[in-house]
């Protein structure tokens, strides 16, 4: 028992070594977290799963297959998203970013779906930051609260929701455009 436990002890020891500081508490002055601020934001996401340049993919589907049966889509299917997002609701109005990540139906009636993405902002004022979205999304609503869970940047520590409509849906080509309404505090 003796030789396993010093072991232990010494590779504890190497390991607290190789990491200082580890465990340790952090002066405040160097913990890079600022008092807590409050962000609004409103923007669109343009969700389109038709080609060309489709920026929503079915990627995997159920036992019902990939095509969508009727205006519900299919139980099980997965979608990789790299959506695009404007400051309005025209596709060539100011980009500011991107959300990206992936959907799945989750709801055996196809109205559900779980939904996480980073939106990632690349203009605007939150240039360079991100927000983490993970949220279930009843498409059929028209006002689904998302939860935002964290965030990077100016978003650090971020918590809050979002209230998502669907401003548009194209029944032919099933994109749709989305408008976000989103309360954030961060540091
Ligand atoms: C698709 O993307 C290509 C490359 O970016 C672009 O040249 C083309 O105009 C796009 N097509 C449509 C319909 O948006
Ligand atoms: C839906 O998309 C089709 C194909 O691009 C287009 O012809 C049609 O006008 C669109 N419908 C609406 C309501 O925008």
């Amino acid at each position: 028992m003796e030789a396993p436990r010093s072991l232990l002890i010494t590779l504890f020891l190497l390991a607290a070594a190789a990491a200082p500081g580890a465990g340790s508490s952090v002066p405040e002055a160097s913990f890079p977290v600022g008092p807590e601020r409050r962000a609004h934001l409103q923007f669109y996401i343009h969700d389109k799963v038709s080609s060309p340049n489709a920026t929503a993919v079915n990627v995997a589907f159920g036992p019902s297959g990939r095509i969508p049966s009727s205006t519900a889509l299919n139980f099980a299917s997965l979608f990789v998203v790299d959506d695009l997002l404007t400051v309005g609701p025209d596709p060539s109005s100011k980009a500011i970013g991107r959300a990206r990540g992936f959907y799945a139906v989750s709801s055996l009636n196809g109205v559900d779906l779980y939904f996480t993405v980073q939106v990632i902002f690349t203009d605007g004022p939150y240039k360079g930051s991100s927000l983490a979205v993970i949220a279930r999304d009843p498409i059929t609503e028209p006002v689904r609260e998302l939860p935002v869970v964290g965030g990077t940047g100016i978003f650090r520590l971020a918590r809050g929701f979002a209230f998502m409509r669907t401003h548009q849906f194209n029944v032919t080509t099933r994109d749709a455009v989305l408008y976000v309404d989103a309360y954030i505090l961060h540091h």
